[in-house]
């Protein structure tokens, strides 16, 4: 059976990120499930604020529209979000409004949500570890955008101490989480793959 492919990133692009540490970890999981991993950094895809006027004359920016073929090459997305505010950051919510309104001639609204599995995760300073980012982002995902979003998810929470030198978590209940949430997200892949061959 083919591999499942999974798209990696963090809502964060700021040098150290916490929730980049996470998604780099989540990748190292997936990949040692055998699963594809493609890891990006949302700085490689950079958006204006959105604007509805800038939409009607110019269209969907080029880096939006490639970045929802490229989720839509994978049938399983895991995002690492950060708290601002109890909810997203600004970066993460302003890329899923474009992402939104990318669409291609003759494809349904927001294809590059449907047809795929999303897992969230989330890393804060904070005790309760993002997960009123979490809260907002699963609300955006699947209320606003009809994705699939898994109910596992994974918060860490002391996050500047969280990660050791080598990236892993020094938490056995955050890692346990971790490697729960990649597995189930994994095999939703796995599952998506096979309804959907001609993806893989
Ligand atoms: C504008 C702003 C608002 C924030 N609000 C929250 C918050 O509500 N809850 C929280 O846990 N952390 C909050 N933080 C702290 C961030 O979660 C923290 O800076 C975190 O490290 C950001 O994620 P990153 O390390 O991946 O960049 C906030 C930070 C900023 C800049």
């Amino acid at each position: 059976m083919s591999s499942p492919r999974i798209l990696v990133f963090a809502g964060s692009i700021r040098s150290g990120s916490h929730n980049a540490k996470l998604a780099a970890l989540a990748a190292k999981e997936f990949a040692l499930g055998g699963a594809g991993v493609s890891l990006i950094s949302l700085e490689d895809y950079p958006l204006p604020i959105y604007d509805g006027d800038d939409e009607t004359r110019s269209g969907v920016p080029a880096n939006a529209r490639h970045l929802k073929r490229m989720m839509m090459e994978h049938q399983g997305v895991f995002i690492a979000s950060p708290e601002y505010n109890a909810s997203v950051t600004p970066l993460l919510k302003n890329t899923i409004d474009w992402l939104s309104r990318a669409r291609e001639r003759g494809e349904p609204p927001l294809a590059a949500f449907r047809d795929r599995a999303f897992a969230i995760g989330a890393a804060s300073d904070q005790p309760h570890g993002g997960l009123r980012s979490l809260m907002a982002l699963r609300q955006i995902l699947e209320l606003g955008c009809g994705a699939l979003v898994l109910p596992e998810q994974v918060t860490v929470f002391d996050a500047s101490g969280a990660f050791d030198e080598t990236g892993n978590l020094r938490d056995e209940r955050a890692a346990a989480q971790l490697k729960r949430v990649t597995q189930q997200l994994a095999d939703a892949a796995r599952e998506m793959a096979r309804w959907m061959p001609e993806t893989v």
